[in-house]
């Protein structure tokens, strides 16, 4: 228990994710969709200080701040109530988020906010729940919360929460391309269904599992055969919804990106480059097209949401 007037504070830095490669089923009776998806962890962080207080109440800092909720809806939020709930806690938390993830760009930032919050809050009430228990409150939050409490690379199945390491050798560069405007998931999903009705993309995968070709490049270190085998059944999708999609990524491309794809449902774009001043040519490129937001370079795998040093802004 914390001494009053002392000053505890936790900070849980969070990492962002793409999705290598995203297989999306038809419409289940929940109305989500079956995935056979393999997630990677990202350097590209959110940190969530956190202090003992008497209800829950969050401030939100960083470029897209005001684009983030701050009531019952924000998803930081609903993890400390749901936390508290389930671990009988009548403490509340004043939670103050610095985000670094794109503000709904297909990269989780609002799912790693989530996990930051679980895991900050498993500290500062000292909830005794275990692994299993933390994961399951993740899951309960969102279909991409237990892998941003695990991180690194990990294939995802179900609606993306079961979740399994993958062996992965080596570390990748990517540069990410920010669109400026926000995609909603759900109206993308809704998207891809259509598509498929309407015969404009290919139908359902019948068997739902991850390319080998992807497996075998991770367990290699293959950067090349990665780049080649990317591939994401809602990048469609998101393109139908945001058609300048396709010029960005175009972009990368023809700088020699070794692979270019939407992130999960968009609309950030991410690119596989060689190494890092391969990657420096692709954010030029980027940058000078003048059609995206903001640019950055960044390196994955990277480990999932855990504690850092406070840091208050
Ligand atoms: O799980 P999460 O709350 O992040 O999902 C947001 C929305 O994305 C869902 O309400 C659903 O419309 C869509 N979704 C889906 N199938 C999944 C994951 C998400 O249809 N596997």
């Amino acid at each position: 228990m914390s001494t009053p007037g002392a000053t505890n504070l936790i900070t849980v830095r969070v990492p962002a994710k793409v999705n290598l490669e995203l297989r999306v089923g038809p419409p289940r009776e929940d109305g989500f969709h079956e995935l056979a998806t393999v997630f990677h962890a990202v350097a590209l962080f959110d940190d969530l200080t956190v202090e003992l207080a008497d209800d829950v109440s969050i401030v939100v800092d960083g470029p897209e701040a005001e684009l983030v909720p701050t009531d019952g809806t924000n998803l930081a939020v609903r993890a400390a109530h749901l936390l508290a709930e389930r671990a009988g806690v009548t403490d509340g938390v004043r939670m103050h988020l610095v985000k670094g993830i794109p503000v709904a760009g297909g990269m989780a930032g609002g799912s790693a906010d989530a996990a930051a919050a679980l895991v900050a809050c498993d500290h500062l009430w000292n909830t005794g729940l275990d692994r299993e228990e933390l994961h399951a409150l993740a899951a309960e939050l969102g279909s991409d919360v237990p892998f941003a409490l695990l991180g690194g690379t990990a294939i995802g199945t179900g609606r993306g929460e079961v979740l399994s390491p993958a062996l992965a050798r080596g570390e990748y560069h990517w540069v990410v391309a920010m669109a400026g405007r926000g995609l909603s998931t759900p109206e993308v999903y809704r998207e891809i269904d259509r598509l498929r009705d309407a015969g404009q993309a290919p139908e359902p995968p019948t068997d739902l599992s991850v390319s080998p070709q992807l497996m075998q490049a991770l367990r290699a270190g293959d950067a090349d055969g990665l780049g080649a085998a990317l591939s994401n059944d809602l990048q469609a999708a998101a393109v139908s919804l945001d058609p300048a999609l396709e010029r960005t990524l175009s972009i990368g491309r023809k700088v020699g990106a070794l692979g270019a794809l939407v992130s999960g449902s968009g609309p950030t774009v991410v690119f596989l480059a060689r190494d890092n001043g391969h990657a420096l040519d692709i954010a030029v490129a980027l940058t000078a097209s003048g059609g995206v937001s903001e640019v950055r370079r960044t390196i994955g795998p990277v480990g999932g949401a855990r504690l850092v040093e406070p840091v208050r802004g």
